[in-house]
């Protein structure tokens, strides 16, 4: 045979071949976050264009609205307006398998050349396949114009996954900062990308209460506003003030739009509601409602306030009772956050009404009578088919019998309320406060203290090693708390949450044994790009 030839037939021979036998996938060129929890990757792409059909069953309401959502996303990058079709290529196949099993939010997603399958036992699951699928996608995927000239090319792969946690939280104060209704989505839109599925709404505080209330107009009208507000830190006086009236609140048909738009992402809001404590806002519009009467005025600092609700009044509960249940109208969690942190026993030492209640009731001391406080509203809520969370400090002077304890001083109340057999979310000051500094560079901005880093909160794990296996089966999981005190706009939350949040989502979804500080670095490099194209205001040195 001629050289010649023989080379021919090699290169045809190798055209062959590679047509085929498509490329082997490397899983460098994969950046999921959170960690899928099994991953194998194939051979070749799928490319996505204009003619990609979505197959569902339109019957099932829920699977419809996965894949509306998902034609939503894809569609401002790409330009594309999948159809609805049941191609037998060129298709992403949307389905309900009830014989896949595991945690809530299970699924599974086969990505071929040909086509796309993403299957699981319940929209939720199909709802997380799509949210791994656009981070297959190139970064471009989440800009928010059309992005010319790129090819939208899915690498095959294999994924099994499930969360590791049914409680993936983000909180957010709008009380002593205000966000609108459009920064509320937005920061729900990021969840859901991330999979989690606990929105924390923090809506009352001594500076501003945030939520319409129809029962009770002047909460709008008085408890919604402060005269102005502290410039600087609150912690040293002498204080100096800003002379602006702030405020706002949500409307109820604010609330119902944001709750329906979280609902459609597979996320609860959890609405909190502050008390005893965290109330001089109130106070401030119904002053019967403290031990003193007043005058009360919305605070204007940051801090805590001995002026709280009069444990020994009965229409304090009459007013509670009334808000619960406006509040339980709006939001379908079945948890109510109570809110039960940082309240003073100064006033209810001094108030005969609060003194007669604990002899009325045979308390021991203040610590009983905040107990029986928590109790009584837990007792309403109950009776409507809700439950309560509470701040740890709710362990003081008794737990109420079914409340699940939010752990932030720490991980010790959490392990107190789980060796007693208590459901527990961990939002440790230690590693889960998003309003620390995240860098140690005199250019950050002020905040309110401490040092939390990226790397501190991806160290996370919410079981603490002092709860045996059946303890630790009531670490329902995490949350990151944003306070907001030094974060005046929704630049400023972005700033602080991410890409801490980031990292939370692994810590909260991906098993323990995969977690690698690392790799998570590489991915979120890529993932940055991701949050670039959704304009988030992430921080961004030293990872
Ligand atoms: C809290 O940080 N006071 C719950
Ligand atoms: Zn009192």
């Amino acid at each position: 045979m001629k050289k010649k030839s023989f080379f021919l037939m090699l290169l045809s021979g190798m055209l062959l071949w590679g047509c085929s036998q498509p490329p082997a996938i490397s899983k460098d060129e994969i950046a999921i976050i959170p960690l899928p929890q099994k991953l194998e990757t194939g051979f070749g792409y799928f490319v996505m264009n204009e003619k990609t059909q979505i197959a569902f069953n339109q019957t099932d309401e829920e699977v419809a609205s996965v894949a509306a959502y998902m034609r939503e996303v894809l569609a401002p990058a790409t330009g594309f307006k999948l159809a609805s079709g049941n191609a037998s290529k060129n298709v992403i196949v949307l389905m309900i398998d009830e014989a896949i099993s595991g945690n809530k939010g299970v699924y599974q997603l086969d990505v071929k050349p040909r086509k796309i399958v993403i299957s699981a036992p319940d929209a939720t699951g199909l709802f997380y396949g799509v949210q791994t699928l656009r981070q297959l996608l190139p970064v471009e995927i989440t800009q928010n114009t059309l992005q010319a000239g790129v090819e939208w090319k899915i690498p095959s792969v294999s994924v099994n996954d499930e969360p590791s946690f049914q409680y993936r939280g983000l909180h957010l104060d709008v009380a002593r900062h205000f966000f609108p209704v459009s920064f509320i989505k937005k920061y729900i839109d990021l969840l859901a990308f991330h999979k989690m599925n606990k929105f924390h709404w923090h809506l009352t505080e001594d500076q501003g209460w945030r939520i319409e209330i129809k029962k009770y107009p002047l909460l709008a009208e008085i408890s919604s506003m402060r005269k102005e507000t502290l410039i600087g830190h609150g912690g040293i006086p002498p204080f100096e003030f800003d002379g602006q009236p702030y405020g706002g609140y949500y409307t109820q048909e604010e609330i119902k739009e944001v709750v329906a738009y979280a609902q459609s992402r597979h996320i609860t809001v959890i609405p909190e509601i502050e008390l005893p404590g965290h109330t001089v806002a109130v106070l401030a519009a119904y002053p019967e409602l403290g031990c003193t009467g007043g005058p009360y005025e919305v605070v204007t600092r940051w801090g805590v306030f001995d002026d709280v609700f009069c444990a020994g009044n009965d229409e304090v509960f009459t007013f509670l009772e009334n808000v619960m249940l406006e509040v339980m109208e709006l939001f379908p969690s079945e948890y109510i956050h109570i809110g039960g942190d940082e309240c003073p026993k100064t006033r209810w030492k001094a108030c005969k009404k609060c003194q007669q209640r604990i002899k009325n009731e045979g308390l021991k001391n203040e610590y009983e009578l905040q107990s029986y406080f928590i109790q009584r509203v837990e007792k309403f809520l109950n009776a409507h088919g809700r439950q309560i969370i509470g701040w740890d400090e709710i362990l003081e002077g008794g737990l109420a019998p079914r409340a699940t304890v939010m752990s932030w001083r720490g991980e010790e109340g959490g392990i107190e309320a789980a060796k007693m057999r208590h459901d527990v979310i961990m939002t440790p000051n230690s590693h889960l406060y998003f309003d620390h500094y995240q860098n140690n560079s005199k250019e950050e901005p002020l905040a309110i203290c401490c040092f939390t880093d990226l790397a501190k909160v991806y160290s996370y794990y919410p079981i603490p090693e002092a709860l045996n296996n059946e303890e630790a089966k009531h670490i329902l999981g995490a949350q990151a708390n944003l306070w907001t005190e030094y974060m005046k706009t929704p630049e400023h939350v972005e700033y602080m949450a991410y890409p801490r949040a980031v990292a939370l989502s692994e810590v909260v979804w991906t098993d323990k044994s995969l977690k690698n500080y690392d790799d998570f670095i590489r991915r979120l490099k890529v993932h940055l790009k991701r949050l670039d194209g959704m304009n988030v205001n992430y921080f961004n040195k030293d990872f």
